[in-house]
């Protein structure tokens, strides 16, 4: 059903973002996807996946990648800040409010340049992350980026309609230090989830029209325990 669509990935050229620039082609969408280095991937991906470089906090580097995109029928924004784990006594200020510019402003600046392109039968769906519901010791920063993405989808549901608006909240995705993919046994599901079992609901979520303002979560049951 995404045969003639055009999905647009922010962060398309690793992980989840890969992830979902592939399961998109497999159901037949034209891909565009993008990041800082997404350019070098031009071609990789088959010839109907185009690959752009585009900095989410860089408006000045979006032209060409929209230009090229035309009508988007669904956004997805997947970009990963570099954010080193600290307590909070140590937290570098610095780097979480950089790491607030690129996935919560990124994500901001970005949408508010592709809605004019934004098919009004289309969705825009943002990622989040487990350490914004499942507080853990080290990861404040994260923690407060991934629960403002997720109000930011819900109040861009409720602005942006008719076009949806919903994010995804990945758990812990394979690769993993062995610490973690140890306590995932633990996890209802048992072991550590794949970037591809992610991408899943993002293509549901792209799919069902009548679901906005939602966060999907894709954590094998880890909230829970
Ligand atoms: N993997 C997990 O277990 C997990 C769990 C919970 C939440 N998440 C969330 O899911 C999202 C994706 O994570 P991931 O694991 O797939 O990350 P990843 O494999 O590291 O990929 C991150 C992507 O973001 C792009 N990127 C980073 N900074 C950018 C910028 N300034 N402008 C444009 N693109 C940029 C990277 O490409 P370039 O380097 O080329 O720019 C890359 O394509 C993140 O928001 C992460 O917090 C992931």
């Amino acid at each position: 059903m995404l045969h003639g669509r055009t999905v647009l990935v922010l962060g398309g050229n690793a992980g989840i973002g890969l992830a979902v620039a592939r399961l998109a082609h497999e159901n037949r969408a034209r891909v565009v996807v993008a990041s800082r280095s997404a350019g070098e991937l031009a071609g990789e991906l088959g010839p109907e996946v185009s690959a752009f470089s585009c900095d989410i906090t860089d408006p000045a580097t979006y032209g060409p990648l929209l230009e090229a995109a035309g009508t988007v029928d669904h956004l997805v924004v997947a970009v990963r800040p570099a954010l080193t784990p600290a307590p909070f006594a140590s937290l570098e200020l610095d780097q979480a409010r950089a790491g607030m510019d690129v996935k919560l402003w990124g994500a901001c600046s970005f949408v508010q340049a592709a809605l004019p392109r934004m098919s009004p039968q289309g969705s825009v769906t943002l990622t989040s992350g487990i350490v914004g519901q499942k507080i853990s010791p080290g990861h404040a920063a994260m923690a407060l980026i991934d629960a403002a993405v997720e109000t930011l989808a819900r109040a861009l549901a409720v602005e942006l309609a008719p076009i949806r608006v919903n994010a995804v909240s990945p758990g812990y995705l394979a690769p993993k230090p062995d610490e973690v993919a140890a306590m995932a046994q633990g996890f209802p599901a048992g072991r550590l989830g794949a970037a591809r079992e992610a991408a899943a609901s993002y293509l549901h979520l792209m799919l069902s029209p009548y679901v906005t303002g939602t966060v999907a979560v894709v954590d094998g049951g880890a909230l829970l325990v």
